[in-house]
């Protein structure tokens, strides 16, 4: 087995920085040794296969996105990436590992689903994947495959309250999953809007004639997050399983999530970078030269893009440091404009929703770094050790130690990343949620399970390179 050693560079784990050299053997980190070692009066960098040079770098666990789409069936289309497009997008930014979703629609067989998910995934990923399961109906089958799937490595289950017909599970429903949860250990995960005040706000907007995306945001107010926030922590509370809202995008989900945590609750909060840096106003209330003011729908995603006004940005950064949020996931789930997005031009109801990020997520992540609202180690922490220990990978993932997995990031802080279409965008998208955006800092070398894939910005790696990351439960629990 190939060994590679990462000399000269200043590691970064959540728990601290300090500079060491970085030995992997085959696909493992075998050491973490004092800069410039030797081993048995042995110059390291001598007798390894390669050396990776991250002198005035930073050597930090890859990322890890917890919430991804890949080539996901909804809206009438498919999410515009597939495992192989999304993934290798993924690697190319400094993500070793995704967590995607097995999508289940009413009626359909969840072990079913499952087993497809793997038939999509398997052979056709960059880097490791597991799986979350989805829950529309919540069929008696579907309770008892959630123990099934539990020994599958799939430990964690999301419901809906929003999207009728599509997703949405009603509050019995959901009481009965997370009455599964609260017995098998599992993790229930939140999509947390109330639906039918949604589809009547947009009814309502649509027949006043408002059918921009705009007032895809209008129609799905802070008041219908914080709702159904509540709503899933009180089902949570009741039941005694761990919940995770997804997508947090409004200050008062934020303060509801907060408000359970300090009664001691297993209650946890995932944002995305949408929610930190973009706002109705300026993204969903654009307007361009090509697409007018349908421009917004390259941004139409839910919970949806928050009013400039209100303060939910800086809240969200500041949740960030105080951890009532705990993690950043991108939600990546991208469509085109042509042929996609564009069937909503005259009613936002019908624009696919989601925004593609998955490649810039540790770099929009490093600049709360660069802007001071984050310290390093929290960078490492919300992008990689917390979603390695919410999802019960931690040990082998979200950490450089002895005994982890070869998935290393050399990240140049003096490195420079101009974000959008024929600059850094590598995602099946026609166009960038990120366009424009300058990023101080660079990916330079990814290391996934022992193989340099990424290497000063080009991809080395192949498809099937990969693996199914089997997770344990979440050890993030208290
Ligand atoms: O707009 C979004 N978030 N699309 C993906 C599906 C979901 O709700 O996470
Ligand atoms: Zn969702
Ligand atoms: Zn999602
Ligand atoms: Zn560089």
């Amino acid at each position: 087995m190939a060994t590679t050693l990462i000399t000269g560079g200043t590691v970064v784990n959540a728990t601290g920085t300090g500079d060491a050299d970085v030995l992997i053997d085959g696909e493992t980190i075998v050491a973490v040794l004092a800069p410039g070692s030797t081993l048995l009066g042995h110059d390291l960098a001598r007798s390894v296969d390669t050396v990776v040079d991250a002198t005035g770098k930073y050597v930090i666990p890859g990322g890890i996105d917890a919430h991804t789409h890949m080539e996901m069936p909804f809206g009438g289309t498919f999410a515009s990436d597939t495992f192989e497009t999304g993934t290798r997008a993924a690697a190319i930014g400094g993500t070793t590992s995704i967590v995607d979703f097995v999508v289940q629609y009413p009626e359909q067989n969840i072990l079913e689903q499952y087993h497809a998910w793997h038939e999509k995934a398997a052979g056709n990923c960059a880097i490791d994947y597991g799986f979350h399961q989805i829950l529309s109906d919540v069929q008696d089958s579907s309770l008892t495959a959630m123990d099934e799937l539990i020994t599958e490595g799939v430990t964690s289950f999301k419901l809906f309250m929003a999207y009728k017909g599509v997703f949405l599970s009603d509050d019995g429903q959901i009481l009965r999953a997370f009455q599964k949860g609260a017995d098998n250990g599992a993790m229930m995960m939140m999509h947390a809007e109330n639906g039918a005040i949604i589809d009547v706000l947009v009814q309502q907007a649509l027949e006043a004639g408002k059918t921009t995306p705009y007032y895809h945001g209008i129609s799905r107010p802070w008041q219908a997050e914080e709702e159904a926030t509540h709503r899933a922590i009180m089902i949570a509370d009741l039941t005694g399983a761990p919940l995770y809202v997804v997508h947090v995008s409004a200050k008062q989900a934020v303060e509801q999530i907060a408000a359970a945590r300090d009664r001691g609750l297993n209650v946890f909060g995932e944002t995305c970078p949408q929610y930190l840096y973009l706002s109705l106003e300026d993204q969903l209330g654009a307007v361009s030269e090509e697409w007018g003011d349908f421009e917004g729908a390259k941004w139409v995603c839910s919970t949806p893009l928050r009013s400039k006004h209100e303060g939910h940005q800086h809240h969200m950064w500041q949740s960030l440091r105080t951890n009532d949020i705990q993690m950043v996931s991108t939600d990546h789930c991208p469509f085109c404009m042509k042929d996609q997005k564009d069937m909503g031009i005259g009613n936002f109801a019908k624009i696919p929703n989601g925004i593609g990020s998955v490649e810039h997520r540790m770099d929009l992540m490093y600049q709360g770094f660069v802007s001071g609202q984050i310290t390093l180690p929290r960078w490492v922490e919300l992008t990689s050790t917390t979603p390695a220990r919410m999802f019960g990978m931690y040990g082998k993932k979200g950490v450089i130690q002895p005994g982890a997995d070869g998935d290393v990031v050399v990240y140049d802080p003096n490195g420079h990343t101009s974000i959008g279409v024929g600059k850094t965008h590598h995602m099946n998208m026609d166009y960038s949620a990120w366009e424009g955006f300058e990023i101080d800092g660079h990916v330079d070398t990814v290391v996934s399970r022992g193989k340099v894939v990424v290497d000063g910005g080009s991809y080395l790696g192949s498809k099937g390179d990969g693996r199914y990351i089997k997770r344990g439960l979440s050890q993030y629990l208290v």
